[in-house]
């Protein structure tokens, strides 16, 4: 099958499974939670659970349900990082964001509402498999939390006040954009009953491209493509790769680390040719 197709493919699922676990849920939470998931998000990080999964023969439906988790906590961190607490943002995935439609308030609950939800899904999914669940769930909690995903925006907040090195700039970056997307490739190893670790290469450069990738954007694109207001990070005074290292410094990094991910998975054969792919198309990326 053709790249796109496959992601087609797996998109499907991921977006059917979405649908599926909110459906018969009524009530303004689920409202805010439902508007901002369904937003239209790209959904990379459960494709890549899946796609891990597969290039190694795994459980698909497990890999889904922890992949599902880890977009709903991937959504609730962009609900939050849009408050005017944090970066004051307005537009999201080409709609307005969550607080400017359901108010601040609402907006927080629908955050910690979207992560409890995560938890509940896999703890009430069908795998039978439950040490497997336990593994899955101890790796998308750390990375999650302060140790991983929030660390790195309290990291990332930090940095706007003082002066960052690169050294700091890398551990924000891991942090807070690349643990979950390591997560996300962990899980599908878990799935096919492999080490956790089997791409944590793969998915250690991955995530550092996909942020400097997003850096890049915030300058270069507009906000129709992207999907979200450009120069956020100007305005907010952040620490990125193009601020260290020009537009050109920083495109060159991203395609360093894009070539890091594709020679790490040489080990898969022609098991590794969407993973491959998948790291090109994140380099391209224009939202
Ligand atoms: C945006 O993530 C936040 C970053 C970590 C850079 P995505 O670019 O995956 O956003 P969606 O899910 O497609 O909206
Ligand atoms: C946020 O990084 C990463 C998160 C953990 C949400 P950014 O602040 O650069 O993400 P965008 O550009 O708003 O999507
Ligand atoms: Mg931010
Ligand atoms: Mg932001
Ligand atoms: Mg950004």
């Amino acid at each position: 099958m053709e790249f796109r197709d496959t992601f087609e493919y797996y998109l499907n699922k991921v977006n059917n499974r979405l649908n599926l676990l909110l459906e018969d849920k009524t009530g303004k939470i689920y409202d805010a939670m439902r508007y901002s998931l369904y937003a239209g998000g790209k959904r990379i990080r459960p494709v890549l659970a899946l796609a891990c999964c597969d290039s190694l023969n795994g459980d698909i439906e497990a890999a889904l349900c922890y992949g599902c988790a880890i977009e709903m906590i991937h959504t609730y961190s962009l609900i939050h990082d849009d408050l005017p607490c944090m970066d004051d943002d307005d537009l999201r995935r080409g709609k307005p964001t969550n607080h400017i439609v359901f108010g601040e308030d609402v907006a927080v609950l629908a955050g910690d509402a979207l992560l409890n939800f995560a938890c509940e899904s896999i703890l009430n999914s069908n795998i039978t498999d439950s040490r497997m669940s336990i593994e899955a769930l101890k790796v998308i909690y750390s990375a999650s939390g302060a140790d991983g995903m929030i660390g790195g925006q309290v990291l990332d907040m930090e940095a706007e006040k003082k002066e960052t090195d690169v050294q700091q700039l890398v551990k924000l970056h891991r942090m807070k954009t690349g643990a979950l997307i390591c997560a996300s490739a962990s899980v599908g190893a878990i799935s096919a009953g492999k080490d956790k670790n089997t791409f944590s290469e793969y998915a250690s450069s991955l995530g550092l491209a996909f942020q400097i990738r997003d850096d890049i954007l915030d300058i270069e694109s507009d906000s129709k493509t992207f999907g979200k207001p450009v120069l956020s990070d100007e305005k907010n005074n952040k620490t990125t790769y193009v601020k260290l290292f020009g537009i050109d410094g920083a495109k060159q990094l991203l395609k360093e680390e894009t070539d890091k991910a594709i020679e790490s998975i040489e080990f898969l054969g022609e098991k590794g040719r969407f993973l491959k792919e998948f790291a090109t198309y994140l380099l391209n990326r224009e939202n």
